[in-house]
């Protein structure tokens, strides 16, 4: 029987809730395709810190380099909370990007996926939307504005200031985006690639990469937009995009307005893949306003743990079993708390309920 060992670090607010209903999707695939999956559950995040002293303590390191891939809830605390935590060990400063850096994720691909099925929770127009999206992007995650030099202090006039380094070198412009043309030849043989090159250097040399790439990939049609046009090209069209690629702080927000384009961030799971190893999380955070209830969308967790079996188990079969059991649930009329329901005649899930529904359709 093949075996995979699975870090599993529920994180905070609504993590555990969501967690355990992808858990329960990741045990009945287990059984149907006779693959075991060892789970070691350990601490990560805010809880984790109130709890040890820090959001990524040593002991979950240690499961995490041990395990064959990670999948993991979402952390922090609303602002309020997070200033009992000093700003460098809050869980995305302490613990998120400490665990980028350390297995080197540098390709995050977060799925915006919003088949015919789901377009009615969209806020756009229906037309905007009719047949479904089905974009791919591409967010280099190790790099820019999060990872460069960072100093801060008072200048000569007494005033606090702060400096922070969008820093990025050839070769990790070249990983992200060989990354993507890969993904391009395998799907529609588009990527756009997003960039500010009018102003930031650092999209001037992200350019000269692009062509240079792009020379390995003739069969690829690359399409250049600036950040900012590709936020409202994104609205007013999405389904001209297919694979798109960009930097960190671009990929960061282009990807929650993505979310807004499906109606929720709930619905946008993520695979943040590495040299050697790969962890899966939700986009969104952990929701401290509504942690507790049971009502949490679960689909983002769930579709994360699809990713999962796709990209570390080599189970694409069974990761679009995934997709296609949460695509049947929302098919038949259901919502979820977060998603739109313009006409009012889905029935709202909880967390569980929607749980169950993906569980009794992949036994179907
Ligand atoms: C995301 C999140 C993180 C990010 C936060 C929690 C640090 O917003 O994964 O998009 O900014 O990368
Ligand atoms: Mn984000």
């Amino acid at each position: 029987m093949k075996q995979y060992s699975i870090a599993v670090l529920e994180g905070d607010g609504i993590g555990p809730e969501i967690t355990a209903e992808a858990l329960r999707v990741l045990e009945v695939i287990g059984k149907q395709a006779g693959v075991a999956f060892e789970l070691r559950r350990a601490p990560f995040g805010a809880a984790a810190w109130f709890e040890t002293g820090s959001a990524f303590p040593e002991e979950t390191k240690a499961i995490c380099d041990a395990s064959d891939a990670i999948l993991k809830g979402p952390i922090g605390l609303g602002t309020e909370a997070s200033k009992k935590i000093p700003p460098e060990e809050q869980p995305e400063r302490g613990g998120l990007l400490p665990m980028r850096k350390r297995y080197n994720t540098y390709a995050n691909f977060r799925p915006v996926y919003l088949p015919p099925e789901l377009a009615h929770f969209s806020p756009l127009k229906p037309e905007r939307v009719a047949g479904g999206v089905d974009i791919i992007i591409i967010r280099e995650l190790v790099g820019g504005l999060y990872f460069g030099a960072k100093e801060q202090g008072v200048t000569d006039q007494g005033l606090r200031y702060v400096n922070e380094t969008l820093s990025y070198n050839e070769d990790e412009i070249r990983s992200i985006l060989v990354v993507a043309f890969e993904e391009a030849v395998k799907r529609k043989k588009v990527l756009h690639s997003i960039h500010k090159s009018n102003v930031l250097m650092s999209s001037v040399l992200w350019n000269e990469v692009v062509d240079e790439v792009a020379a390995d990939y003739p069969g690829v049609e690359v399409k250049h937009v600036i950040v900012d046009a590709a936020a409202t090209a994104m609205i007013l069209d999405p389904r001209q995009f297919d694979v798109m690629v960009m930097e960190n702080m671009f990929g960061d927000i282009l990807s929650d307005l993505a979310g807004g384009i499906l109606g929720s961030l709930g619905l946008m799971p993520s695979a943040c893949m590495g040299t050697k190893k790969s962890y899966y999380e939700p986009s969104h955070g952990s929701a401290p306003d509504i942690a507790g209830k049971g009502i949490a969308n679960p689909y983002s967790m769930i579709g994360s743990v699809a990713l999962m079996l796709e990209k570390s188990f080599d189970m694409a079969d069974e990761a679009r079993r995934v997709w296609d059991a949460m695509r049947s649930v929302f098919g038949a009329g259901v919502t979820t708390a977060d998603l739109r329901d313009p006409e009012g005649k889905c029935t709202v899930l909880t967390t569980r309920e929607f749980g169950d529904r993906v569980v009794e359709a992949l036994c179907r």
